[in-house]
């Protein structure tokens, strides 16, 4: 018997194939919508008793007060960041919002090295290249990993797993976060701090939450202080990086190269099939020109071990609201 409804926005047709098996024999119908979460389509979930979003669905304080109207106390997150609530507006509407801290740090740091290995290679390039026959390796010259310098900013669960990853190649690892992580030492991370970092690295690779503070880190000042073909990868958040800034760089070969996951406009292109329509985000369109940059859809958290683990998580801190147990993934 099915009490609780819970609106799922944002959702694709994998979506449907982890949560359908995950509310089997639970209270919880799922409806399952295509739709953002935006001022117009909040209406949507006007029957529901919670509603359940992704990393580019909207919940500001006039979609929260329209929740609240409709009575929803809860909002489940499908994934880690929480940047995209407005965590005041909750509290003060009484909505809880819990989201799922980690499901699989080892999908985005294995997938971020891939990043890092395939465009120090031109892997992305050589795959095309060789399908139109071209069997020339001019243009591909990468170099060693091994001696290179690299910047973990951010040694939470991600950049610690990263740096794992890390330890076969014989780098030399340094490190920017406000609060050092234990095991750091045995892992070789030396911490430094931000400017430092900037200055030493061949290549630098971001972690960090967004955060008021945070936003638009990566600009033209601290592009300023970087080393000459430094090599920027965020598989974190896009707007920790402002993007005409990093197009600069690559444009005066002060950057070497950029492996972007996120991106900061990312909103209306990313997740969707928009090949019937010429890009009118003119930042995104000459990103998407420099060969030696390769932009994802926000897929490095994508593998099954991942989703499977997310659909646990969102529907084990559901029954935990409504069954009143202690809320251990509490944003707020
Ligand atoms: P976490 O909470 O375990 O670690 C974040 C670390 O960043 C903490 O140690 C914190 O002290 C540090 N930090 C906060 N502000 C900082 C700053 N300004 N500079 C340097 N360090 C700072 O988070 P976790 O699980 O490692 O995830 C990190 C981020 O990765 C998430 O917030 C999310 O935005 C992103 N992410 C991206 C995915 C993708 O598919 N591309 C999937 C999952 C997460």
């Amino acid at each position: 018997m099915k009490k609780f409804k819970i609106a799922f926005f944002d959702t694709k047709p994998y979506d449907r194939l982890t949560f359908e098996p995950a509310v089997e024999n639970t209270p919880f119908e799922i409806l399952f919508l295509e739709a953002r979460l935006t001022r117009h389509s909040v209406k949507m979930a006007e029957e529901c008793h919670a509603v359940c979003i992704f990393v580019n669905d909207e919940l500001s304080a006039p979609i929260l007060e329209k929740l609240a109207q409709f009575g929803i106390r809860l909002v489940l997150l499908r994934c880690a960041g929480f940047n995209n609530v407005d965590l005041e507006a909750a509290k003060r509407l009484g909505i809880t919002a819990l989201r799922v801290p980690a499901y699989s740090p080892r999908a985005v740091a294995e997938y971020t090295l891939g990043m890092l290995l395939c465009l120090d290679r031109k892997i992305h390039r050589a795959f095309c290249r060789v399908r139109e026959n071209n069997f020339s390796i001019n243009g591909f010259l990468g170099f060693d990993l091994y001696g290179k310098t690299i910047g973990i900013v951010g040694t939470g669960k991600i950049g610690i797993t990263f740096a794992k990853l890390l330890q076969g190649f014989g780098m030399r690892l340094l490190a920017y976060d406000p609060y050092p992580a234990k095991d750091a030492a045995e892992l070789g991370l030396e911490y430094v701090s931000c400017d430092e970092l900037y200055h030493a690295c061949d290549i630098l690779s971001f972690h960090c939450p967004l955060s008021a503070e945070n936003v638009h880190m990566v600009n033209k000042d601290s592009i300023g202080k970087m080393k000459r073909g430094v090599i920027i990868l965020n598989t974190s958040r896009g707007k920790l990086i402002d993007t005409a800034a990093l197009v600069e760089g690559l444009k005066a070969k002060k950057i070497g190269g950029a492996g972007l996951d996120v991106y900061e406009e990312e909103t209306d292109y990313f997740f969707e099939d928009r090949s019937d329509s010429a890009i009118d985000d003119d930042v995104l369109a000459r990103l998407l020109t420099f060969p030696n940059v390769l932009v994802t859809s926000h897929q490095a958290f994508f593998t099954r071990e991942a989703v499977d683990a997310i659909a646990a998580t969102t529907i084990g801190n559901a029954s935990a609201f409504f069954d009143g147990k202690p809320l251990v993934n509490k944003v707020c």
